[in-house]
């Protein structure tokens, strides 16, 4: 298994790349059952959950070929309707075949994902809403076996505001007879990518990236060309990455606009954030400034993201005072907080909340990336700690970052990937 080791204490400086958004792709790549067209998309990152999905739909009849920067897709027929556990266990993402695959076959079978490392992330809204639009659904030995000849439309209200249930529902409302509403729908700007990506398709989405998004379903879906947005949750760690570390990064081929309450976070700590059309150049406090604390509260978009929680925390665990971090969307969230604390971390957990007390200096230690995000908190408090941070369990990192390592070394982290002699 391989291993990050970082040799802290070095600002970053120089321009890096944003790439294109995980949790933009897998859902749209999930869309492409949909059509029997041809599919060409664009800035489809490199990742393990892309390389899972990709190898999830290829097992389902798509064929699918990597040219340069464009991912070839064509879905002629499908051939199976199911999403095993060996998929859904690795990435639960792959619940987003759910509805596609009902909407063009009739039936999809999906094992039902469990629990996992940030909470128990249930699904009951995205199979609500596929009753509402006529599907029958039983669950049997762990999967989820759903049934509907043609979907109808429906209105169908969400008690919480669910990213990949908006998804799921939308994707399958574009192919349904007559007209659906999403009420309390997820606004994220990767529910809105996927919108436009139907759109393009020949779907009639109305809304999305408010709370009510209405879809007129129609017969079939055409192909066509698209470029997936870029990842704001990779931009936002960059910037994270140059307010740590003190240091000046550029961060290209991002969208600024969707990073409000993160840049507004950062400027209230004591960087300078300069923003244009697509990118951003970061300057952290000067030497002589300290970090200021600030308190963070996780929402649905247009909130402060959970996917940048651990990353802010990472860097508040520097500042000057004491800093409140509540976590509204998931409950298991802080796995990063034991780690942070291994690595001189003053951080207290009561509940939702993480109280963290800013020390002067984190100091580098062995520790263990427990999810996504905990990973890249883990790799920015390394980027600052004195000595050497050794970041195990680094599958977890290959999921959602593409190359960070490379990245990083460009702009000057001192930042290897090594393999792990057990
Ligand atoms: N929820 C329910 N029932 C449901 C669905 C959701 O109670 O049927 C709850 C969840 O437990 C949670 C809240 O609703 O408390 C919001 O969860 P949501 O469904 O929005 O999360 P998700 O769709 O499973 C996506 C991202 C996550 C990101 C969240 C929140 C993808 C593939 N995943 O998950 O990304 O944290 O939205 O923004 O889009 C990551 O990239 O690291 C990641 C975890």
């Amino acid at each position: 298994m391989d291993k990050i080791v970082i040799s802290g204490g070095k600002p970053l400086r120089g321009d890096i790349h944003v790439s294109g958004a995980k949790n933009a792709a897998l859902p749209i790549l999930a869309a492409t059952l949909l059509s029997k067209e041809d599919h060409i998309l664009y800035g489809v990152p490199k990742l393990m959950d892309v390389e899972t999905i990709q190898r999830l739909l290829c097992s389902m009849g798509a064929d699918i070929k990597e040219e340069g920067d464009a991912c070839l897709i064509r879905v002629k027929a499908i051939k199976s309707c199911e999403a095993p556990y060996e998929s859904v266990k690795t990435m639960r993402a792959a619940i987003l075949v759910l509805g596609p695959l009902l909407a063009r076959c009739g039936e999809a079978h999906v094992s039902l994902p469990g629990g996992c490392a940030i909470g128990p992330r249930p699904i009951q809204m995205h199979l609500a809403g596929l009753e509402k639009m006529g599907a029958v659904i039983s669950i049997e030995h762990g999967v989820i076996h759903a049934k509907a000849r043609r979907l109808s439309g429906a209105h169908v209200y969400f008690d919480l505001p669910t990213v990949t249930g908006t998804e799921n529902l939308m994707s399958a409302a574009v192919l349904a007879e007559g007209e659906t509403v999403l009420d309390n729908a997820a606004c994220e700007p990767e529910v809105v990518d996927l919108a436009r990506f139907l759109n393009g398709c020949g779907a009639r989405i109305h809304g999305a990236g408010t709370e009510r998004i209405t879809i007129t379903g129609v017969s079939s879906l055409g192909g066509g060309s698209y470029r997936v947005m870029p990842d704001r949750i990779e931009a936002g760690t960059f910037m994270v990455a140059a307010a740590i570390t003190r240091g000046e990064l550029a961060i290209l081929e991002c969208d600024p606009a969707y990073l409000v309450s993160v840049i507004d976070k950062l400027q209230d700590t004591g960087a300078t954030v300069t923003e244009g059309k697509d990118f951003m150049v970061v300057k952290g406090a000067p030497a002589h400034k300290k970090i200021r604390s600030v308190d963070i509260k996780t929402l649905p978009y247009p909130g402060f993201p959970t996917d940048m929680q651990a990353q802010m925390m990472a860097l508040m665990a520097i500042s000057d005072g004491l800093s409140v971090i509540t976590e509204t969307i998931f409950e298991g969230r802080f796995n990063h907080v034991a780690e942070l604390r291994r690595m001189g971390a003053e951080i207290r957990l009561e509940g939702s909340h993480a109280f963290i007390k800013g020390v002067s200096s984190l100091s580098g230690a062995p520790v263990m990336a427990s999810d996504l995000r905990a990973s890249a908190a883990l790799i920015l408090a390394g980027l600052i700690a004195q000595g050497e941070t050794d970041i195990s369990r680094i599958y977890h990192l290959d999921r959602g970052y593409a190359k960070i390592e490379d990245k990083l070394s460009q702009v000057g982290a001192s930042i290897q990937r090594v393999k792990e002699v057990i």
